[in-house]
């Protein structure tokens, strides 16, 4: 296989939506040792074995499959910062997170979902991988929604499920536009002298049309709709809203009101969340790289999207 060859291999292996845990056991002065993997995968019931893959290039291979045992850590889905410290080169891993010691003696991290302490059943050459089999000697199962991966990205389930539901019932969804010409952002201007993001709600009557159509229908033939900048819950509004990245080749024919990206008019902007989404989107443009926000109207997370895309 060529080295493009292995990178498509990769990223079709990614295609496979998985959970994240963190592997831990310890090194043979006694240290805890731990990696984030998403090899993780059930075997058996009878006798109850796991298993779990690990690069051969892995810092921990030599310590890890001397051990006599590890355990098999679920992340939960506010658990990406957890993930992200064991997949990095960091000092000492276990310094940033809460732990105790499993029943039969591997780190058990805090506030994971479920957790399998096991014994060393078989370890299996597998290419430039070493597969760990483990006998679950003891394990516990919390109940937290899992924290999922998927084509590089994480996700949190309770959100997609929010949306979903929103999606479902049709009602109390926002579509919104971040729409940029010329170096200037088109805001709505209401009723109240203040101002908004163009945007639509969307009730039970008018969700068989795409969103796309929506806001082309809201602002016009020339209005091109791009990709989602933000997807967040509003308790305050009662409202799950989608904004897109928006840009149209003939701004002038547009109604509202252009506002310079450099001069925003912030305080005739009375929703905090708009705020957010200009100010995010101003820091951005400036240097040419735009990420997504997932969250509510309070806090959440921006992913980077990949340059060029
Ligand atoms: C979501 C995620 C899943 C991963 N899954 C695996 C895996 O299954 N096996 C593996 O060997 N490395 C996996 N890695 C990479 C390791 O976590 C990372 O290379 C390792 O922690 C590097 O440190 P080390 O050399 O100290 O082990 C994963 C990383 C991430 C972010």
């Amino acid at each position: 296989m060529t080295q493009s060859d292995q990178r498509q291999l990769r990223d079709a292996f990614g295609a496979f939506m998985t959970g994240v845990t963190v592997v831990t056991s310890h090194n043979q002065q006694g240290q805890p040792i731990g990696f984030t993997a998403n090899s993780f995968t059930s075997v058996s019931l009878d006798p109850p074995l796991l298993l779990i893959s690990l690069a051969k290039t892995s810092g921990n291979h030599a310590a890890m499959t001397a051990a006599s045992g590890f355990a098999v850590n679920i992340l939960s889905e506010d658990q990406e910062s957890v993930s992200n410290n064991f997949a990095r080169p960091v000092e000492d891993r276990f310094a940033a997170v809460e732990w105790s010691q499993g029943p039969y003696g591997a780190p058990i991290l805090a506030q994971v979902t479920a957790w399998f302490d096991c014994s060393m059943h078989q370890v299996v050459d597998a290419g430039d991988h070493t597969l760990l089999i483990g006998r679950i000697e003891a394990f516990d199962n919390i109940g937290l929604n899992g924290l999922g991966y998927v084509r590089g990205s994480y996700f949190r389930p309770s959100l997609e499920g929010q949306g979903a539901e929103a999606l479902r019932s049709g009602s109390g969804i926002r579509i919104g536009a971040v729409l940029e010409w010329q170096g200037q952002i088109l805001l709505e201007e209401k009723g109240d002298g203040g101002l908004d993001l163009p945007s639509v709600l969307l009730d039970g009557s008018n969700r068989k049309t795409s969103h796309q159509q929506h806001l082309v229908n809201v602002m016009g033939p020339s209005v091109s709709v791009g990709f989602v900048y933000s997807v967040y819950e509003d308790v305050g509004r009662g409202t799950h809203n989608i904004i897109y990245h928006c840009t149209s080749t003939e701004g002038e024919q547009l109604s509202g009101l252009f506002c310079p990206i450099d001069d925003m008019p912030m305080d005739r902007i009375a929703d905090p969340a708009t705020r957010d989404i200009l100010k995010r989107y101003i820091r951005e443009q400036a240097i040419g790289d735009f990420g997504i926000y997932t969250g509510n109207e309070q806090s959440g997370h921006v992913r980077q999207l990949a340059r060029g895309t």
